[in-house]
């Protein structure tokens, strides 16, 4: 049985939701890395992925000037860095330098990846649509890349980005 409620009543049963790190290189070649909830694999072959990009944030424009972009999936020891660069604007920060986090070049796109993340995908920006607020970006995978160690995956848990790795 179902009872109606209010969307944002509704949408709080989405927890746990999956983080993924995107970084995006703006026209400085400045590595811009965002925390982002809205994702999803798009398509199998060719391997494709999405992200949802609020039109107001930075990484609109350092997607759309790089055409390119890492997305990575933080391990759990990596809330720190998902809160700060999912709390700061590359607009007015430079977020590697601000916060210590491994990087390794991009093999196949001008990004970085993350070195500590459970897995890399370098995407190449294939298409791009408004939806309401947010701009979705979905990228074709051209390389993939997974921790040598094994790790768990970061998710947020619960409303007020309240992060973990649930059991
Ligand atoms: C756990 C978490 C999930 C987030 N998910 C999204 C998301 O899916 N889409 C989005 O546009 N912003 C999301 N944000 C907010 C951005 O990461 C944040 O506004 C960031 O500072 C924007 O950086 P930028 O201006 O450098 O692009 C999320 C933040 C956190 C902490």
């Amino acid at each position: 049985m179902q009872k109606q409620v209010e969307y944002s009543d509704a949408i709080k049963t989405k927890y746990p939701e999956q983080i993924v790190i995107a970084i995006a290189k703006d026209r400085n070649g400045k590595a811009n890395p965002v925390t982002l909830g809205w994702t999803m694999i798009a398509s199998g072959s060719p391997p494709m992925m999405a992200i949802a990009v609020a039109k107001t944030h930075y990484s609109v424009e350092a997607v759309e000037f790089s055409r390119c972009f890492t997305l990575a999936f933080p391990s759990a020891e990596q809330a720190e860095a998902a809160l700060f660069f999912g709390s700061h604007s590359g607009r007015d920060t430079d977020k590697f330098a601000e916060f210590e986090c491994e990087t390794a070049p991009a093999e196949e796109i001008d990004s970085l990846l993350l070195a500590d993340a459970v897995a890399n995908f370098e995407c190449t920006l294939e298409q791009h649509m408004p939806a309401g607020d947010h701009m979705i970006y979905v990228g074709q995978v051209v390389a993939s890349h997974i921790n040598k160690e094994a790790k768990k995956r970061l998710y947020t848990t619960g409303p007020g980005h309240k992060l973990g790795s649930p059991s």
